[in-house]
């Protein structure tokens, strides 16, 4: 499959502190190295409402995050320039299964950046994106004391329901 990398998605965020983000789809040839960076120094809260699990991320799972062809799988990240350096601080993705149009989405903000409104502005943007991309439903696990992301996911229009069998909060967003 040839992949073409969507420069249409390249976009600038604001921060509340005024600070601006770079947000691009993720380029998988630069971006491996910044992005375990990221994912290797989360908080063990952060990882945990990231994955659901406490399990470490490794360099292999990053490699095969990095693996997207901005169709299917789809990753966004927000850069900011830190000592001349840049540094991914935040990425959001959602992957679709071409069968039923419905995609799952997930996020995370670096905890230096958490608060910032950056988590609110990247995933609203993900969602233009991904409406863009043909996605009928978006849709996340949540964990029932992650109230940070319930309030967010709320405020962008998701719907949020109980499953009791998994012990989680499912969200949901029908797109078209
Ligand atoms: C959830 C997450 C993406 C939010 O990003 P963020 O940049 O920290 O969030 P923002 O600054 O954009 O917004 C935070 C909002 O939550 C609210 N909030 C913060 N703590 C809260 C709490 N305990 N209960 C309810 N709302 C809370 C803030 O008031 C703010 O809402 P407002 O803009 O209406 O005032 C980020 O915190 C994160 O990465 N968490 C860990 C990973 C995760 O939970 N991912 C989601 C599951 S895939």
């Amino acid at each position: 499959m040839h992949v073409v990398y969507p420069e249409q998605f390249e976009t600038v965020i604001k921060m509340l502190d005024g600070t601006k983000a770079f947000v691009r789809p993720l380029k998988p040839a630069v971006d491996k190295d910044k992005l375990y960076e990221m994912y290797s120094t989360l908080s063990k809260e952060t990882n945990y409402y990231r994955f659901l699990n406490y399990q470490p991320v490794t360099r292999w799972i990053v490699e095969q995050w990095c693996e997207v062809n901005y169709d299917d799988k789809m990753a966004l990240v927000a850069i900011v320039k830190v000592n001349g350096e840049e540094k991914i601080i935040a990425d959001s993705r959602y992957y679709i299964d071409k069968t039923t149009g419905e995609a799952e989405i997930a996020i995370v903000v670096h905890d230096d950046y958490q608060g910032q409104g950056i988590g609110t502005k990247l995933l609203e943007y993900t969602i233009e994106v991904a409406r863009k991309t043909g996605v009928k439903t978006l849709y996340a696990y949540l964990s029932p004391t992650n109230r940070r992301i319930i309030h967010v996911i709320k405020k962008l229009g998701f719907t949020v329901k109980w499953v009791h069998d998994i012990g989680e909060y499912k969200a949901n967003l029908p797109l078209q």
